[in-house]
C-alpha cells in the first residue's frame, strides 16, 4: 500500500512530458488514472503505455479551454469511479515573446490554456470535492509564476496568476477538506519548447539555447511533485536552480530583478529578429 494506492487521479495534459510521468508514476503506485489531454494519439499511447506497464488507466481527449468538457470528464469520473482524490491541472503551452510583439490574440492564447484551463478544472472539481469533504487540486504553474521572467510576457502573466489562484484557494478550501497545491518546476526537458510559440525570436537559437541547458528529466519532476503531494506542501518547487532562484526572489528581489535584466540585455535580445 502507498499514499497514491487506490485514489482516483485526473491529470490533463497527460500525453507527453511532466503529465505523462505524472501518470506513470501515479499508476505505479496503484492510483487509478484519467489521462486527458486535447491531442488524442498522444493521450492513448501515453494511457496505453501506463496499462502495459500493469496500471490502471484511462485516456480521454480534453481541451481544457472548453469549461463544459472539463466538467464533463469530472462528472463522468465521478459517476463512475464513486470519487475524486486529486485533480491535476497541468495542460500547458509556452509562448515566447516581448510584450512589444505581443498581440492581443497572442496574450489570449496563453491565458486561455495556462489560465483558465486551471480555472476550469478547479472551477469542476473544487465544488465536487467540497461536497465529499476530501481531495486534492495540485496546479502546474512554474518558476516563471514567483520571478520576473521578461521575454515569455503572457506565459509569466498566466503563471503569476495560477500561484495567487492555487494559494489563496489552499486557505478556503483547508477548513472544508480540501488541499491545494502549486507546482512551480524549473527547466524540464520536455517537448514544450519545440511545440511553443515564439513571437519575433529566432526559433532555432533560442532551441539551441534551452538543449545546452542541464534540467530535469520529466520522470524526476513527477517524483518531487508527488513527494510534495504526499507531504501536502503549499508550493512544491522543482530543481535545484528553481530552489535558489525562488530563495534568492524573497531575500531580496532587487537582486533578482538585476540578475533578469542581465540575463535579459546579453542573451534574450539577441534572439530577437526585427527591432
Ligand atoms: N518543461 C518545463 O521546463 C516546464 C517548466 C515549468 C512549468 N512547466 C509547465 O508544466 C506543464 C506541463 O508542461 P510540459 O513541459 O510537460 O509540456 P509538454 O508539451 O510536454 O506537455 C503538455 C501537454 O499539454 C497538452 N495540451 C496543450 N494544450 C492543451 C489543451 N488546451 N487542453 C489539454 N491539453 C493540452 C499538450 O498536448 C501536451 O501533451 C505546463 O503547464 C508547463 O507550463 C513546464
Amino acid at each position: 500500500m502507498t499514499y497514491f494506492s487506490d485514489k482516483v487521479a485526473i491529470v490533463t495534459g497527460a500525453g507527453s512530458g511532466i503529465g505523462r510521468a505524472l501518470s506513470e508514476e501515479l499508476a505505479g503506485r496503484g492510483a487509478r488514472v484519467i489521462l486527458a489531454d486535447v491531442n488524442p494519439e498522444r493521450v492513448e499511447r501515453a494511457a496505453e503505455a501506463v496499462r502495459a506497464a500493469g496500471g490502471r488507466a484511462v485516456g480521454a481527449r480534453l481541451d481544457v479551454t472548453d469549461s463544459r468538457a472539463v466538467q464533463d470528464l469530472v462528472d463522468e469520473t465521478l459517476a463512475r469511479e464513486g470519487r475524486l482524490d486529486l485533480m491535476f491541472n497541468n495542460a500547458g503551452i509556452a509562448v515566447g515573446g516581448e510584450a512589444r510583439d505581443c498581440t492581443l490574440e497572442d496574450w489570449r492564447k496563453v491565458l486561455d490554456v495556462n489560465l483558465y484551463g486551471v480555472i476550469h478544472g478547479v472551477a469542476a472539481a473544487y465544488p465536487a470535492m467540497v461536497r465529499q469533504g476530501f481531495g486534492h487540486i495540485v496546479n502546474t504553474a512554474s518558476i516563471e509564476g514567483l520571478l520576473p521572467f521578461p521575454g515569455t510576457i503572457g506565459y509569466v502573466a498566466g503563471k503569476h496568476a495560477v500561484v495567487g489562484l492555487s494559494n489563496s484557494l489552499r486557505i478556503e478550501g483547508a477548513g472544508l477538506g480540501v488541499r491545494v497545491s502549486v507546482v512551480c518546476p524549473g527547466y524540464i526537458r520536455t517537448a514544450i519548447f519545440e511545440d511553443s510559440k515564439m513571437i519575433n525570436l529566432d526559433r532555432e537559437k533560442a532551441l539551441e539555447g534551452m538543449s545546452s541547458m542541464k534540467g530535469m528529466s520529466p520522470e524526476d519532476c513527477a517524483r518531487v511533485i508527488l513527494a510534495g503531494v504526499r507531504r501536502n506542501r503549499a508550493i512544491i518547487i522543482v530543481t535545484g536552480w528553481a530552489r535558489i532562484m525562488w530563495l534568492l526572489q524573497r531575500l531580496s528581489p532587487g537582486l533578482i530583478r538585476f540578475i533578469m535584466q542581465e540575463h535579459f540585455r546579453r542573451h534574450y535580445r539577441t534572439l530577437r529578429i526585427e527591432d
